[in-house]
């Protein structure tokens, strides 16, 4: 009988209690896959273990603490004296990737995260194996189950923000202090981490500007509803003009997009290249035993043999001024020629509008419109503009568009 491979269990939380659990379960589908049985070596906590004796009786180490500190040292320490190291954790790799690929590069030993990005998605590996060295040229999705829960819930309820997020809460779709999520600094982690393997450049956390879900109105998913339109928190890392954007926002999709039927808390990955046109991925993006299973399966892929750890092949600039399509909601007075003087507004930045829905409002007007794709940059200017005029009744209110009708 060959012998056992011991884990070091770093954290015995939501994701560490699950994977405990699912070890055991399936620790004889494991060494009949890979020829040896793992079994749990020891277990850190806040108040169990000594992180040097685990360390020094494992033959690989799980990290699944959380946040940068201690969980960067641990993993140094453990990819130091040769162990490879699995980690669920977004925002260590997001944060000190470089330091960490480099390290494990030079003791040659593993750094595996199936976990971080996604959930039970196979994105990571799909990505860093299947299309290793395909030209991919887009990776675009929903990453976070947390704001796509709300966002889907305020569009099918008409409820307020707040409203949905206390029962986001509730159901434990939303952590007590969602902010991290809401904020969109959760999926820019996990951008920096998909941009880094699908383009093979360095990128960090930050470099990924995000927007968040918090001043999203129910009247801007009803009116979107009109225009035919979803909302989503989108991820995008995309090539363009010789370098690449990565960024958070959130998005209308127009019906048809293969994203805009994804409710709930579940996350979709979408990756474009010339070789593969497009595949799309789709499941549960967080919870213990689905991000323990993304866990497991990297405990196979260590034991079954080598893949190669991540390198950055080449440094591609971030390019800031991106184009897009734009939804514009502005409540104005009801009066001739003020749609004139925004159109002037939109014109003289070189914007052009697709679609108008002008509905009264006693004395007001709310405009909402949809402008064709335009330089950010251009928008922005063209907002501050809208801004000014006399007739405007509140602030302009502006979300971005994928406008490009999927066929
Ligand atoms: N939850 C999910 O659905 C999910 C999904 C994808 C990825 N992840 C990632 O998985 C990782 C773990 O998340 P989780 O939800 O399982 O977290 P969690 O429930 O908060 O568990 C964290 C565990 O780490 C331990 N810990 C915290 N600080 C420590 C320290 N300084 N020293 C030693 N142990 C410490 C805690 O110990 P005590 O028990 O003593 O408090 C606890 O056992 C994170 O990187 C997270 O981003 C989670």
């Amino acid at each position: 009988m060959s012998d056992p491979v011991r884990i070091g269990l770093l954290g015995r939380g939501t994701v560490g209690g699950a994977f405990a659990e699912l070890l055991a379960e399936r620790a004889e589908a494991v060494e009949a896959a890979t020829g040896r049985r793992p079994e749990i070596a020891g277990v850190l906590t806040r108040d169990e273990g000594d992180f040097g004796e685990i360390l020094g009786r494992s033959d690989l180490v799980v990290e699944l603490i959380g946040g940068t500190d201690p969980a960067r040292q641990y993993v140094l320490d453990a990819l130091r004296a040769g162990r490879p190291v699995i980690t669920a954790n977004k925002q260590l790799l997001a944060q000190h990737g470089d330091e960490l690929f480099a390290l494990a590069r030079e003791m040659g030993v593993q750094l595996r995260f199936e976990a971080a990005v996604a959930g039970a998605i196979p994105i990571v590996r799909t990505i860093q194996e299947s299309f290793g060295v395909t030209e991919v040229s887009k990776v675009f999705g929903i990453v976070n189950g947390t704001t796509n829960f709300i966002l889907s819930e305020m569009a099918a309820t008409g409820a307020a923000y707040e409203e949905v997020l206390a029962r986001a809460q509730e159901l434990g779709y939303a952590e007590a202090d969602p902010s991290d999520d809401v904020s969109g600094a959760d999926a820019a982690a996990k951008m920096a981490i998909l941009a880094r393997l699908a383009f093979h450049t360095p990128v960090t956390l930050a470099e990924v500007p995000y927007e968040g879900i918090e001043t999203i109105q129910p009247d801007d998913l009803a009116y979107a509803k009109e225009l035919g339109l979803s909302l989503k928190l989108l991820g995008v890392a995309e090539r363009r003009d010789g370098g690449i954007s990565v960024r958070v926002f959130p998005c209308f999709l127009y019906q048809g997009h293969p994203l805009s039927p994804v409710e709930g808390p579940f996350n979709a990955i979408m990756v474009e290249a010339p070789a593969i046109t497009e595949v799309t991925m789709s499941g549960p993006g967080a919870g213990g035993v689905q991000t323990a299973s993304a866990v497991l399966g990297d405990v196979v892929s260590i034991l079954a043999g080598e893949a190669p750890v991540h390198e950055a092949r080449e440094e591609l600039p971030i390019v800031a001024d991106v184009t897009s399509s734009f939804y514009l909601h502005l409540e104005v007075a009801d009066r001739p020629g003020v749609l004139a003087q925004i159109a002037q507004v939109l014109g003289d930045n070189e914007i052009s509008v697709k679609s108008v829905v002008q509905r009264g409002i006693g004395d007001d007007a709310r405009l909402v419109m949809v402008v064709h794709e335009c330089i950010e940059s251009r928008f922005a200017t063209a907002l501050e503009e809208i801004a000014e005029l006399d007739d405007l009744r509140s602030a302009p209110r502006a979300i971005r568009v994928i406008e490009k009708e999927f066929v």
